[in-house]
């Protein structure tokens, strides 16, 4: 499985980080701030200033959010989640085909991850594409939903049309680097789980699960 998209938060948990986001009045920046001199000339966007004291609350919730959810520890193997910014995108703003830097100076990025917060029914436009070999994925998730893709992938957000979208982005340095090997751990980890839940323990599975910590500490950094 190449992404993850997945419930982080329930409608009220978004609603209120919305609401706290909205009444932030002196906060946003212009996106172009972080991005590298070729992203910002396609990059569209305010974000929430990391140093302001919302943000330094927001993003903790949401970091601890993820890493007390086992099916994302299992698929993301977090090392690291850095770099959680909030962002709102106005009617016309959009973020141009891209790629992520590798290395950034809060981690590496092995995985980004987009957190929609308000409706998709409150903006037109605003999903955001990747890139695949075949064609492009176009996400726009429910309020409180997450999409967790790997950071080797071109990705752009479309041209909001109407309304004001804002979403949490960040990204994950993983143990395990490699989006493959990764997803090896992913499947085998969650074949072993349900066999637990099935069946409860036995000396098979207690192998499995050895098999799955040897090998997440041969592949691992
Ligand atoms: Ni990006």
């Amino acid at each position: 499985m190449e992404y993850l998209r997945h419930p982080l938060i329930n409608n009220s948990e978004a609603l209120q980080i919305v609401q706290k986001l909205k009444a932030e009045k002196s906060s946003w920046e212009d996106g172009k701030k972080t991005a590298g001199s070729q992203a910002a000339r396609i990059k569209h966007n305010f974000q929430l200033d990391k140093r302001s004291s919302t943000s330094m609350e927001l993003k903790d919730l949401i970091i601890n959010k993820m890493i007390s959810n086992p099916l994302i520890k299992s698929f993301t193997l977090p090392n690291l989640i850095h770099g959680v910014m909030f962002t709102k995108s106005l009617a016309g703003d959009s973020y141009g085909t891209h790629l992520d830097n590798p290395y950034m100076p809060s981690g590496r990025s092995d995985l980004s991850f987009t957190l929609f917060l308000n409706e998709p029914k409150d903006y037109q436009g605003g999903e955001l594409c990747i890139q695949t070999m075949n064609k492009t994925e176009k996400i726009k998730l429910s309020a409180g939903e997450l999409i967790i893709y790997p950071s080797t992938k071109l990705h752009s957000v479309a041209e909001v049309k109407n309304g004001q979208r804002y979403v949490c982005v960040g990204w994950i340095q993983s143990y395990v680097q490699n989006n493959e090997d990764r997803n090896f751990l992913f499947e085998l980890d969650a074949g072993a789980k349900g066999l637990l839940a099935k069946n409860g323990r036995s000396d098979e599975l207690d192998l499995i699960f050895q098999a799955y910590s040897n090998l997440l500490r041969r592949l691992g950094d």
